[in-house]
């Protein structure tokens, strides 16, 4: 553990604090055996005597490379591990920088991002950082513990704001909710516990330097197009996405595909694409008679007539549905391709295509953020949410899906939420699109199988679920192939 020497070092006594963690759970390393020859810190050197600090007197082992010396001028990048169980290098094109006042801390921190895999360069302050020349490249800095919030915060935040291509982790003892809300203001993408283990700190440096990447790719012009645009098809396909369970995806697809539905341009079908745990069905009070299992079978013979019958009609909204397998193991047989083929038929023949997912990374997930038009980032308004939402964004911009499809949809927020919408825009690094309430009504509905279109249709959250379906007009041409004829039957010929 990399933060036991630090903590060491600073003279830290006191019992470690709560690390806000990943929720997906990291693989533990053993953790760092750094003894520091010294036990107490000599002084902070002076802004005058830097850039040459005393020599390094941290003792790093477990194969780390040895460092070259307090300050490196040179641009950290990527470099091979002599750990056999130390990740793949990460930092490819960006730069890597460590930064603490304190000289050891700095030493030990240093060494201990190499000894990961990452190679970096170490400065005493952000202001001495930005005149070197690691900062005229795409950047991450590590700033470590010494310097305390608020202090730190407002420097970070100077820092940042030089521009997209710069990112930063910042490694606290104070864990407390406002300085870690603070730090994320100030754009921070990751905030780590001093006592976190070694897997949380690459994780953390690792999803900064893919959101620098993100942040670039979008900066730059768009390539101009040489061919002609491709036919495009019919249907608008809303994808919902949210890397954690219960923010309130079904509940707003279920709602949504009601509105839609109840708007006017039709089909609208409502795929539930949780595979293995799908409950839209029952949301609707539908008996899954058939399910998406069959569409699978089906194989080549898969068309708009097979997909017609396979599909459950809400009555009171005319809003058709594919549900999900029975049980999970039906739903494990539904592959990835199978369901790119069954967007693809329903996007020709419907004027939406509502995809429900599971918040897994899985096969159908990935397929349905592809074939999305529009992806609806269903987030809360609490700390684990919004490190989800964030996790997810950048995971869209590593899949090379355009972050601009996401639509940010604040669900279940009350006045007695934890974080703002101002924070959530800042962790996640995209506007709110549209704020649900938290509304016991919405709950209650849920379990009776009555969406609250219905059975609340005056809620202040039914009106913003209208709201939301009226902000996503169908294309053009499925506005106008299809009329109302079509909410008759379930046909999609
Ligand atoms: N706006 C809301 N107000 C009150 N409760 C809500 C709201 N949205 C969702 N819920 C509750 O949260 C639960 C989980 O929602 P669900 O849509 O199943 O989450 P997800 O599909 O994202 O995992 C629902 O059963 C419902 O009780
Ligand atoms: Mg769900």
């Amino acid at each position: 553990m990399l933060t036991r020497a630090i903590r060491a070092l600073a003279g830290d006594t006191t019992p470690a604090p709560p690390t806000v963690r990943h929720p997906k759970p990291a693989a533990r390393r053993p953790v760092l055996t750094a003894v520091p020859t010294h036990r107490a810190p000599p002084p902070a050197p002076s802004a005058a005597e830097l850039p040459d600090p005393p020599a390094p007197v941290a003792t790093v082992v477990r194969g780390a490379p040895a460092g070259p010396g307090l300050v490196d001028h040179g641009v950290g990048t990527a470099a091979p591990s002599q750990d056999r169980g130390a990740p793949e290098p990460i930092a490819r094109g960006v730069a890597v920088a460590v930064v603490d006042t304190d000289p050891l801390v700095r030493t030990v921190l240093k060494d201990h991002v190499t000894s990961l895999g990452i190679d970096a360069v170490a400065h005493d302050s952000l202001a001495s950082l930005a005149l070197s020349p690691a900062a005229r490249e795409p950047l991450v800095v590590v700033v470590g513990p010494s310097e305390p919030p608020p202090a730190v915060v407002e420097h970070l935040q100077e820092f940042l704001e030089a521009g997209p291509d710069r990112g930063a982790v910042v490694l606290l003892f104070d864990m407390s909710a406002e300085t870690v809300r603070s730090a994320f203001r100030a754009g921070v993408d990751d905030v780590v516990a001093v006592n976190a283990d070694d897997a949380e700190l690459v994780g953390a440096i690792g999803r900064a330097v893919s959101r620098v990447h993100t942040g670039l790719e979008e900066a730059r012009p768009p390539a101009p197009v040489v061919a002609p645009p491709v036919a495009t098809p019919a249907g608008r396909v809303i994808t919902m996405f949210g890397a954690k369970g219960g923010t309130g995806k079904s509940v707003v697809a279920v709602n949504l595909g009601v509105a839609l539905a109840r708007q006017g341009a039709t089909p609208v079908v409502l795929v539930d694409a949780n595979l293995q745990f799908g409950d839209v069905a029952l949301m609707l009070q539908l008996r899954p008679e058939h399910t998406i299992a069959e569409a699978v079978v089906a194989g080549d013979r898969l068309d708009g007539d097979l997909l017609g019958e396979l599909l459950l009609r809400h009555k009171p909204s005319g809003l058709l549905v594919l549900a999900a397998p029975p049980d999970p193991v039906a739903g494990d047989r539904v592959e990835r391709a199978d369901l790119g083929k069954v967007l693809d038929v329903l996007r020709e023949r419907c004027a939406y295509v509502i995809v429900d997912t599971s918040p897994r990374m899985e096969e159908a997930t990935l397929a349905a953020l592809q074939a999305a038009d529009d992806i609806l980032m269903v987030t809360n308004l609490d700390m684990t949410s919004l490190k989800d939402a964030r996790l997810g964004m950048q995971t869209l911009g590593v899949l090379g899906i355009a972050t601009s499809r996401v639509k940010l949809v604040i669900n279940q927020s009350s006045s007695t939420n934890a974080l703002s919408q101002a924070d959530a825009e800042r962790a996640v690094h995209a506007k709110v699109h549209t704020v649900l309430p938290n509304d016991p009504a919405v709950a209650e509905s849920a379990n009776r199988g009555v969406p609250a279109m219905f059975s609340a249709p005056t809620s202040r959250f039914a009106l913003t679920v209208a709201e939301l379906a009226r902000s996503l007009r169908p294309r053009p041409a499925a506005a106008t192939a299809r009329g109302p004829a079509a909410r008759e039957g379930a046909s999609l010929r």
